[in-house]
Parts: structure tokens; C-alpha cells; sequence
């Protein structure tokens, strides 16, 4: 039997510091250290996000090497986000993975972000047979940055359908999570709410934009001027409607991306998605989702631990482009806004 790739993977693009180490597409070992400092400030405070990559970088190594059950000199290759994300953050991760590759004099690897969490649908956990989608396949990209998309032709070559005009999914979750005074990140608590809500109660207009591309800032600001509304009758609507108007609100973001899906499957002719990103773990996303496969479509949800950022995804990335001997020169340079 040939040996198998092990591969360190590094992510940092934000508020999570993940190390993990797979052997092929097997994943070893996944560990995520999320970072509580940012709740008290209501987001992410990029300072604050690089600090603690650096403080919590090396005992999550540690600690994923151990889980792993490798020797470091078993590792063939470090892959590392290079963006998009945060820039200080991303420093961190790019900087110690260049530390790795010299010191160990193994092939350094750099990955989208966002080809990682398309790709989270190719970790493979245990010996057991496994689905994973055919190529080309659709992938619905929903996090807190980024609402896209995109066909994904091989493991290789992405190409962007559609992309939002102004907000995320993820961000629509979050600033409507603030206006009902949540704490951030928000959709976790929104969905929470929504569960025990009449989603017909309250009707949100539903943004116009062409073909399979989204807006959502309208969306968050129609809630705004309906919540003042409101308020201005009952000074306690918020409390005493709470998840209805969560649980109506939400399922208007899952009419949208259920739409836009609809109309991309069409036009294209792929019968296949994937969702991918922090917003695929909502449970009505998720519920909705599932139910398109009654209409002919393959839908794969992805494993709640792999919708929000890890570097499980960054590893699978990172085999795929070893097997190609894609490789980076160590004065590569992480970036904040980097396309698929
Ligand atoms: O992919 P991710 O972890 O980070 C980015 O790359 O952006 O996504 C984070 C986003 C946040 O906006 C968060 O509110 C949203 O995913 N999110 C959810 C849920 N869990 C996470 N949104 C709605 N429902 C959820 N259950
Ligand atoms: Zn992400």
C-alpha cells in the first residue's frame, strides 16, 4: 500500500485558531480554539483577533499533533489560509506555517479560504464508505463574509455564478441579532429563537436583483424601520414577539438562497450542491435545503463542526493541491481581499 500525505493545516482568517492534521483526505486530528475576548465588544476586533492567534497557535498545534498521534517528522506539508480575512490574523498563521515548512524543509501550501470550505465536503472521518459530491458540482458559499455561488468544475477550478451586491447571509443574521439587542455572532441565537416562532407571522420584502446574485442589506433595514414601527405602538414588541419576528425573518433569508439555488441548478443544468460556510448550520437552512433532493437535486450538508471555520477544510485543501505539486515560495504574502 503507498504511503499516505500526511498534512499539517493552518487556519487563522479571523476569530478561530485551528490546527489539524489529515492523511490523504482522512482527518487525524481538528482543533479549534474560538476566542470568548471578542463577545464583550459586539464582533470581531482585529487587533485583539491576532493577539490571541498568537497566544493560542502553538498549544493548538500541540495539541493536534498529540490528538494525530504523528511524529512532527512524519508531516509532508503545512497549508495555510492566505485569505480572504483578516490581515493580522492571517499574518500569524501565514508567518508560523513558513516557520514549519523551513524548519521541517517541507513543501509550504497556501489556500483560499474559501476553496477550504468548499472543499470541507471532501473530509473523510473514518474507514467507513463515505458520499462526496461529483464534479462539477454547485456550492452555496454562506458565511459571515461572503454569500456566492460557485461551479466547482474540479477540486481546482472555481468559478463564481453569483455573489451578494452588499451583504452576507451571515451578516444579515448578525445585524438583525444586533437590532433585537442579541449578543454577536448572532445567527446561532436567531435560529435558536426562530425554532420557537410562527415564521408566517411577519412578511419581509424579499430584495429584487437580477439573476443569481443576492442582496441582504435591504432586507436588515426593512426590519429596522418595521421594529421602530412598532415600537412606536408597543414599547415591549420586541420582547413579546421575539420569535416570530426572528423565525419570520430567518425563513425570508432561506426563501432567498433556496430561490437563487433553484435558478443557478437550471441555468446550469447541475443537479448537485453543496453548502458550505457558517451559515449552513442553521437548522431551517439545513431543514429547506434537505428537502430540494424531493425535486431531483443532490443536496450535501456539511457536518456542523466543519460549517464554521477550522482547518480540517485547509488540510483536504491542501492534499488536493500536493497531489498537483501546487506549492508556494516562502515570501508569499496572505490577503485580506483575495478572489476564488
Ligand atoms: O464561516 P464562518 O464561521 O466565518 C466566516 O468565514 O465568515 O461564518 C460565521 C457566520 C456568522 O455570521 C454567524 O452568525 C453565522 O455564520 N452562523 C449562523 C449560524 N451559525 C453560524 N447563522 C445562522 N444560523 C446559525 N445556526
Ligand atoms: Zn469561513
Amino acid at each position: 500500500m503507498s504511503q499516505k500525505v500526511i498534512i499539517l493545516g493552518i487556519e487563522s482568517s479571523c476569530d478561530d485558531t485551528s490546527v489539524a492534521i489529515s492523511a490523504n483526505c482522512m482527518l487525524l486530528s481538528n482543533v479549534v480554539a474560538n476566542q470568548e475576548v471578542h463577545k464583550q465588544y459586539g464582533g470581531v476586533v482585529p487587533e485583539l483577533a491576532s493577539r490571541s492567534h498568537q497566544i493560542n497557535i502553538i498549544p493548538v498545534l500541540s495539541q493536534a499533533i498529540k490528538e494525530a498521534g504523528v511524529c512532527v517528522t512524519d508531516i509532508q506539508a503545512v497549508a495555510f489560509t492566505n485569505g480572504p480575512g483578516l490581515l493580522g490574523s492571517l499574518m500569524v498563521g501565514a508567518s508560523f506555517a513558513k516557520g514549519i515548512s523551513l524548519a521541517l524543509n517541507i513543501p509550504l501550501i497556501e489556500i483560499n479560504h474559501l476553496q477550504g470550505h468548499i472543499l470541507s465536503h471532501f473530509i473523510q472521518e473514518s474507514n467507513e464508505e463515505y458520499d462526496i459530491p461529483e464534479f462539477p458540482h454547485l456550492s452555496l458559499v454562506i458565511s459571515g463574509g461572503h454569500t456566492q455561488i460557485i461551479q466547482v468544475n474540479d477540486p481546482y477550478n472555481f468559478q463564481i455564478l453569483g455573489t451578494t451586491i452588499d451583504d452576507a447571509a451571515g451578516e444579515a443574521f448578525d445585524k438583525a441579532a444586533k437590532l433585537l439587542g442579541f449578543g454577536y455572532p448572532g445567527g446561532p441565537i436567531i435560529d435558536q429563537w426562530a425554532s420557537k416562532g410562527d415564521p408566517y407571522k411577519f412578511h419581509f420584502p424579499k430584495p429584487v436583483v437580477s439573476g443569481i446574485n443576492f442582496s441582504f442589506s435591504g432586507l436588515k433595514t426593512s426590519l429596522l424601520y418595521f421594529l421602530k414601527d412598532q415600537l412606536n405602538k408597543d414599547k415591549d414588541f420586541i420582547i413579546n414577539n421575539l420569535a416570530d419576528i426572528c423565525a419570520s425573518y430567518q425563513r425570508t433569508i432561506v426563501e432567498i438562497l433556496i430561490e437563487k439555488i433553484i435558478k443557478a441548478t437550471e441555468q446550469t443544468k447541475i443537479k448537485t450542491i453543496t453548502l458550505c460556510g457558517g451559515v449552513s448550520a442553521n437548522s431551517e437552512v439545513r431543514k429547506q435545503f434537505a428537502k430540494l433532493s424531493e425535486s431531483g437535486i443532490k443536496v450535501f450538508l456539511p457536518k456542523i463542526k466543519f460549517t464554521t471555520d477550522n482547518a480540517a477544510m485547509i488540510a483536504i485543501a491542501g492534499y488536493f493541491k500536493y497531489l498537483n505539486k501546487q506549492f508556494s515560495a516562502l515570501d508569499v504574502n496572505p490577503y485580506a481581499k483575495i478572489k476564488i
